[in-house]
Formats: structure tokens, C-alpha cells, sequence
């Protein structure tokens, strides 16, 4: 009788055990199904100027076209140094993109196959850019934005704080500081051969002639503004 018993609930532990395995699986599915199967996420490259962010953002670029997945590349249309319809690093390298002037656009230009949106220069679009990139990494995008942390005075620039904030990664590069040759993490505008002030307009669409790459020690703000000097 007892080696019955014992015989028994050996057999119904394990039918319980198989069964709240069974049970959790299809808990699972129903959860993963509500959410519609889809894992999006958001990655950010940031650092001054010649850190190497738009090559990185190519280089990941590259790495998806290896892995066959379809992406979309975003660009600012205030960005048109050197093309309207690329974005390129400063050495040079290019890839085709599409110019818009707000993130709302965004939605308009995904096609059913699109897997990954990449956009570089975020930190030209105004605030709201975060809830639609939030928006497409909820519905199973990966998203991979490239912008400069901060602007020439050191101060996080645009939408970028938001932007690092809501990330699953956030990527920092430094480039080469002009002036000493160690690590900068500033970028350093230049005007009429004087650094800029610090009331100077934000944006400034440019290359080397306006602006340097430079570490703590050797970024320099001017106070007040040019008016002010005069
Ligand atoms: P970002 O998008 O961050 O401005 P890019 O990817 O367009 O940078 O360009 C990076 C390239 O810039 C480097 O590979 C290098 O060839 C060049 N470069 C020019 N000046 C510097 C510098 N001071 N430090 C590092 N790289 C520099
Ligand atoms: P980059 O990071 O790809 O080199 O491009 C940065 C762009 O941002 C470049 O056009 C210069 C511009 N910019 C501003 O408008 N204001 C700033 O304060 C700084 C630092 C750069
Ligand atoms: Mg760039
Ligand atoms: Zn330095």
C-alpha cells in the first residue's frame, strides 16, 4: 500500500511539474504575443566632434547589412555640410539617408520590412524626438542615434540628455585634443581665430575652419558675448 502511495504522488509531482512547466510557456506566449513578439531597443553614440561617430554609426550600419536585416538612415535637414542626402564622416565615408526636419517624420518613411532606424545628428532635433524614438523601440525597432553630448560651451546639447536617458546603451567616444594630444571630450568653436562666447548661437553648422577637438583643460568659453568686449 505504501510503496502505491509513494508510486503515486512520484507520478503526480511530476505531472504537476510538467504541467506548470506547460502552464508558464503558454503564459509566456500569451505575454510575448500581447506585446506582439517584438524586442526593440535604443543605442546612442555620442562625444564632441571627430570622435568617430558617424564612422561608428557606418560601422553598425555595415554590420547589419552582414546579418541581413533592412535599416532606414535619418539625417537632420539642417545638416548639409557635405550632402543632403548622406550622412558622412569627416574622413570621408558616406551613406545614403533621408533629410527631415522632425522626428514625427520618421513613421511616414518605414516600410513593412525595416528593422533597425538610424539617425545621425540627433542633437538638432527638438525634444519631442524622444517619444518617437521611444515609441519605435516599444514596438520592436532598433533604434541607433549618433549626436554630440554637448555643444561648444560644454552644455548637453538638445535632446541628447533625454535621449542617453531612455537607452539600453550608450556609447562614449573621445577623439584627439588639438591642442595637448590626449583624449578630448569637448569640441572647441573657433571664430575669427578667438574661441566663441558663451552667448553665442547655439547652432553653427560647420567643419575645421569653426571648430577643434579639446580636453577639459584646454576647451576655452569666452563670458557674456562679443558686445560685451567691444
Ligand atoms: P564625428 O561624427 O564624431 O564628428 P566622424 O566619424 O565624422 O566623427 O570622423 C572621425 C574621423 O575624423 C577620424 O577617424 C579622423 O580621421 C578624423 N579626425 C579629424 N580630426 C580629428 C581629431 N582631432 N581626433 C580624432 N579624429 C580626428
Ligand atoms: P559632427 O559631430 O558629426 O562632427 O557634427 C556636429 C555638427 O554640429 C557640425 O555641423 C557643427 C555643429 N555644432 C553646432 O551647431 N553647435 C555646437 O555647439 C557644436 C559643438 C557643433
Ligand atoms: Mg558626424
Ligand atoms: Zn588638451
Amino acid at each position: 500500500m505504501l510503496l502505491f502511495f509513494s508510486f503515486f504522488s512520484i507520478i503526480s509531482y511530476d505531472f504537476k511539474l510538467k504541467y506548470d512547466i506547460i502552464f508558464i510557456n503558454f503564459r509566456e506566449l500569451i505575454k510575448l504575443n500581447y506585446k506582439g513578439n517584438e524586442k526593440g531597443w535604443v543605442e546612442t553614440i555620442v562625444g564632441p566632434m571627430y570622435a568617430g561617430k558617424t564612422e561608428e554609426l557606418i560601422r553598425r550600419i555595415k554590420r547589419m547589412e552582414y546579418a541581413h536585416k533592412n535599416y532606414i538612415i535619418f539625417k537632420p535637414n539642417i545638416d548639409d555640410r557635405y550632402s543632403d542626402c548622406e550622412i558622412v564622416s569627416h574622413n570621408k565615408k558616406a551613406m545614403k539617408a533621408i533629410g527631415i526636419d522632425h522626428g514625427s517624420e520618421i513613421k511616414r518613411h518605414l516600410k513593412k520590412d525595416v528593422q533597425a532606424v538610424v539617425i545621425d545628428e540627433v542633437q538638432f532635433f527638438d525634444k519631442s524626438l524622444v517619444k518617437y524614438l521611444k515609441e519605435l523601440a516599444d514596438n520592436g525597432y532598433r533604434v541607433i542615434c549618433a549626436g554630440l553630448d554637448t555643444d561648444f560651451r560644454g552644455l548637453p546639447f538638445g535632446p541628447i540628455g533625454d535621449i542617453m536617458a531612455i537607452s539600453e546603451s550608450v556609447t562614449k567616444l573621445t577623439a584627439i585634443c588639438s591642442c595637448c594630444g590626449e583624449p578630448a571630450t569637448k569640441t572647441q568653436r573657433i571664430i575669427n581665430g578667438k574661441p566663441a562666447y558663451y552667448n553665442d548661437p547655439i547652432i553653427l553648422v560647420g567643419e575645421k575652419e569653426s571648430y577643434e577637438a579639446r580636453c577639459r583643460n584646454c576647451h576655452i568659453v569666452l563670458t557674456g558675448s562679443e558686445e560685451d568686449d567691444k
